[in-house]
């Protein structure tokens, strides 16, 4: 088999039109990943050859052992992003030394600490949804603001400036035609952002730091560890940029989710957890195993650094490896009936926040909004339904976040009697 014979990578989304009509479940995987070997050729859109990482231990494997899978030499191949030089294209120690400016700040025994606003945030934007009136639109009504909101809150950036990053989120995960410019061109300009707030936080470094906002810690741990303003800004930059718009993307994600799928031909799974909201933590973890956050249903690619086999394959040092996340979630060896969303479902070990040495820095923070968002939903507004037919539902396709370009839901909120 040649290298033009092998399967082209990403598969189409399940979003594309077949007959004029989109599929029900734009969150199923597309077909072609039926049959695959564990480890298998793929073709990438300007010809690079990869191999595809669909077994689930392989794709932890490959997640985890960074000396063999590396990022370097990985970075900005077309379609993924170009996400140098922050953390996510980093190696080693160098790669260390960026994710230390920022301590144990998300830490899943600290997140404790932006439960207030986050609950401040979550009901204080369900309030303005009520005094809107259906229908309500999910990603500008409550996904966008809550989650830009709440890492600028924890950052400790004014509101006013909240509105850059939206631009310079949708240039850094642009896939347009000017990808990697756009990319670059966004992470300059809030890098520069950063170093104009953290400089005078490094010349005055606050001891209490934590209380002001976790640009002073990373301009306390800057300082300790004589690290330069201009990697401390790229740090703050980093968390704010990979921070809300996956978490906002999985807001809108799972609530069509909810909606749309049934139990057993019952009610839909929203109305389930309207009715029992012990379940939320559950239906968060499984509802990230089984809904893609990026259209291209995987982590960032990896290079061979030597030769190893995996799944049975033999690469060779310099052969590129994608860790596809989304369909190592649903691999039948690890997860019964995988296409099945049990919210009980334990163990639950998926990959939706990578793994290794790259994982999620803030999935505790991403955990939080989540669990805070539906429980808040469901409770004020057990009887919401999407407002379009799902099939009407457009995914967004301008950047590699995977979420419906506009959610709209009638709420049907009605004032409690007088
Ligand atoms: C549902 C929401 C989220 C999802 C699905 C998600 C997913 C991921 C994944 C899969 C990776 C690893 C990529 C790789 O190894 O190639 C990652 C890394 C990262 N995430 Fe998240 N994320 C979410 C929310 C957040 C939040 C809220 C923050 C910050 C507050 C955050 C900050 C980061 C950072 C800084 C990295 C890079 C870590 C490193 O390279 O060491 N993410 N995320």
């Amino acid at each position: 088999m040649t290298a033009t014979d092998h399967p082209r990578y990403p598969f189409p989304c399940q979003d594309v039109p077949v007959d004029g009509r989109r599929p029900a479940d734009p969150m199923g995987l597309s077909a072609l990943y039926d049959g695959l070997a564990p480890v298998s050729r793929v073709r990438l859109p300007e010809g690079h050859e990869a191999f595809l990482v669909t077994g689930h231990a392989e794709c932890r494997r490959v997640l985890r052992e960074q000396d063999t899978f590396q990022r370097a030499g990985a970075d900005a191949i077309p379609p993924y992003p170009h996400t140098s030089p922050t953390m996510l294209a980093l190696d080693g120690r160098e790669h260390r030394a960026q994710r230390d400016l920022i301590g144990n700040a998300f830490a899943p025994a600290r997140i404790d600490r932006y439960r207030p606003t986050v609950e401040r945030l979550t009901s204080r934007l369900l309030d303005a949804l009520v005094q809107a009136g259906d229908p309500i639109e999910v990603n500008e009504q409550l996904a966008m603001p809550l989650t830009l909101g709440v890492i600028g809150s924890a950052m400790g950036l004014p509101d006013d400036d909240l509105p850059l990053f939206r631009t310079w989120g949708d240039l850094f995960l642009s896939t347009g035609a000017d990808r990697a410019a756009d990319n670059e061109r966004a992470m300059l300009e809030m890098t520069a952002y950063m170093a104009g707030r953290l400089g005078g936080l490094m010349s005055d470094v606050d001891p209490a730091s934590e209380d002001v906002g976790l640009l002073s810690v990373i301009a306390a741990n800057a300082v300790r560890r004589q690290t330069g303003l201009e990697e401390a800004a790229l740090l703050a930059a980093s968390v704010v940029i990979a921070g809300w718009e996956t978490t906002a993307a999985a807001i809108g994600g799972f609530l069509f989710r909810l909606l749309t799928a049934r139990e057993q031909g019952g009610d839909t799974l929203y109305r389930l957890l309207a009715a029992q909201p012990h379940r939320i933590p559950g239906a968060v973890e499984e509802l990230l195993r089984t809904t893609p956050g990026t259209a291209f249903e995987s982590a960032q690619p990896r290079r061979a650094a030597r030769e190893v086999d995996l799944g049975g394959v033999r690469l060779r040092a310099g052969d590129l490896v994608i860790p596809a996340v989304d369909r190592a979630n649903r691999d039948p060896d690890v997860f019964e009936d995988p296409e099945h969303i049990d919210f009980q479902r334990t163990p639950n070990h998926h990959l939706a926040f990578g793994g290794g040495p790259h994982v999620c820095l803030g999935a505790p923070l991403a955990r939080l909004e989540l669990t805070t968002a539906l429980r808040e939903l469901t409770r004020r507004f057990p009887d919401a339904r999407l407002h379009h037919a799902p099939h009407d539902v457009v995914w967004n396709t301008a950047t590699s976040i995977r979420h419906p370009v506009a959610l709209w839901l009638d709420l049907a909120h009605q004032e409690p009697e007088r």
